[in-house]
């Protein structure tokens, strides 16, 4: 029999608080505008979704049959928590190849997505009273890792007259003694920038000098356009001890659901980050580290043929915004995102007679009234902006342009 104090105790707890850290946690709005299309879908309303952050193609065929083979040869047991030894060898050489950063296997970690390796990262590297460098407008979920390691974020602004780079000298104010990391990516989400080589070498002296880590997040580095060239910080010799670069199979194999990413970096970040690993999640998935094999050292046509239609419809979506008056953008070089400036229309008003007072406002009249889905720029830290995703098929980009340019034109 349980004593009546010893009930009331039982009950208190379940309503004890939250841990302080949670404060800081929300959910993406990239999944919360989602859910919103979805919901008004399930009404019957049709929505042109441009709102989303994945390839809208199907994970090649090759790769997809490579996870099936996994399955039917019983390859669905534990492995090593940091990953299939012959992947890491894989992925070491990837990036002595395509990145120029020279690593060995045992500086390797796979991981459950990019995302995952980057909050590894964050989590050993950043403790209470530790300060982070995000420039801004930065992915959302940066700020929300540094917050769950308890560090403090610092963010930098950056501006689309500079091409979205920050400067070595914006760099260098914003270092304290308390400064533990930067956080960059390259391409980027949301601006489709991406730094030159010449960018990332201007860098490099202030982090030497101040001995911070960078940790760089290279998602998008297979979706480059014009014959530009991706290029690794963790390749610069002088600062290679103090960069850990993540990158994942998500973006560039359309693989967001298997959800694969993987690091390198000094080897005492990546043991680090393999023991957390460990005690966390064991490891990705099996089925997927297989798969991973298959897209990392199988035919790489379909990464370029998807890469050349996202390179179609980044001049069709240009081609047709353009013709849109109010709001200013500057080209994608990379990534699939078009980040565009509306704060032109602050200030004036909804034809409901409401005003318009942010990005937010907007995003939510483009949704509920013309049945369009962005990202409001809020989320990324940069409030006059709005994010449009063309990773989406040429009719639906088309269709979505048609709506945005209808529901601006709509506000006076
Ligand atoms: C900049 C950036 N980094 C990391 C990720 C996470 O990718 P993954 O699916 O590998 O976790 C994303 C996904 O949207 C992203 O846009």
């Amino acid at each position: 029999m349980i004593e009546e104090e010893e009930l009331t105790a039982a009950t208190t707890k379940t309503f004890l608080q939250l841990s302080g850290r949670m404060e800081h946690v929300s959910e993406a709005a990239t999944l919360r505008i989602a859910a919103r299309a979805v919901e008004l879908r399930a009404e019957g309303r049709k929505i042109i979704s441009l709102s989303t952050g994945e390839p809208d193609f199907p994970t090649p065929d090759r790769i997809k049959r490579a996870g099936i083979r996994a399955i039917e040869e019983n390859f669905t047991k534990y492995t090593p928590a940091e990953g299939l030894p012959e992947l890491r060898a894989i992925v070491a050489e990837k990036f002595r190849r395509d990145n120029n950063i020279e690593t060995s296997t045992d500086c390797i970690q796979i991981s459950s997505g990019g995302k995952h390796a980057l909050s590894n990262a964050v989590s050993v590297l950043v403790e209470r009273g530790d300060e982070v460098i995000i420039p801004s407008p930065f992915w959302v979920s940066y700020p929300a890792m540094v917050a769950i390691a308890e560090g403090t974020t610092v963010l930098v602004n950056t501006k689309s007259s500079d091409e979205w780079v920050l400067s070595a000298r914006a760099l260098r104010k914003a270092i304290t003694p308390r400064t533990k990391a930067i956080m960059l990516n390259t391409p980027h989400n949301p601006t489709s920038a991406m730094y030159s080589q010449r960018d990332l070498e201007a860098l490099v002296d202030v982090i030497e000098e101040t001995g911070i880590y960078a940790i760089v997040d290279e998602l998008y580095e297979k979706l480059v356009y014009d014959g530009e060239r991706h290029f690794s910080l963790g390749s610069i010799p002088e600062i290679a001890d103090q960069v850990i670069t993540v990158n994942g199979l998500s973006k560039a194999y359309a693989m967001t659901g298997w959800r694969l990413g993987y690091a390198t970096g000094p080897r005492h970040v990546i043991e680090a980050m393999n023991r957390l690993q460990s005690q966390a999640v064991s490891h990705p998935s099996s089925i997927s580290q297989r798969a991973a094999i298959e897209a990392l050292t199988g035919p790489q046509d379909d990464v370029e043929t998807m890469r050349l239609r996202f390179e179609s419809r980044r001049d069709l979506v240009v081609r047709i915004m353009s013709v849109i008056p109010g709001i200013s953008y500057s080209k994608p070089k990379a990534a699939f995102y078009v980040f565009f400036d509306v704060s032109r229309f602050f200030g004036r008003k909804f034809a409901n007679g409401d005003r318009v007072g942010t990005a937010d406002d907007i995003c939510s009249a483009l949704l509920e009234q013309h049945g369009l889905a962005l990202v409001p720029g809020g989320a990324f830290g940069s409030p006059n902006h709005i994010r449009l995703s063309f990773a989406a098929s040429e009719a639906d980009i088309e269709a979505g342009v048609a709506l945005l340019k209808e529901g601006l034109s709509t506000i006076h």
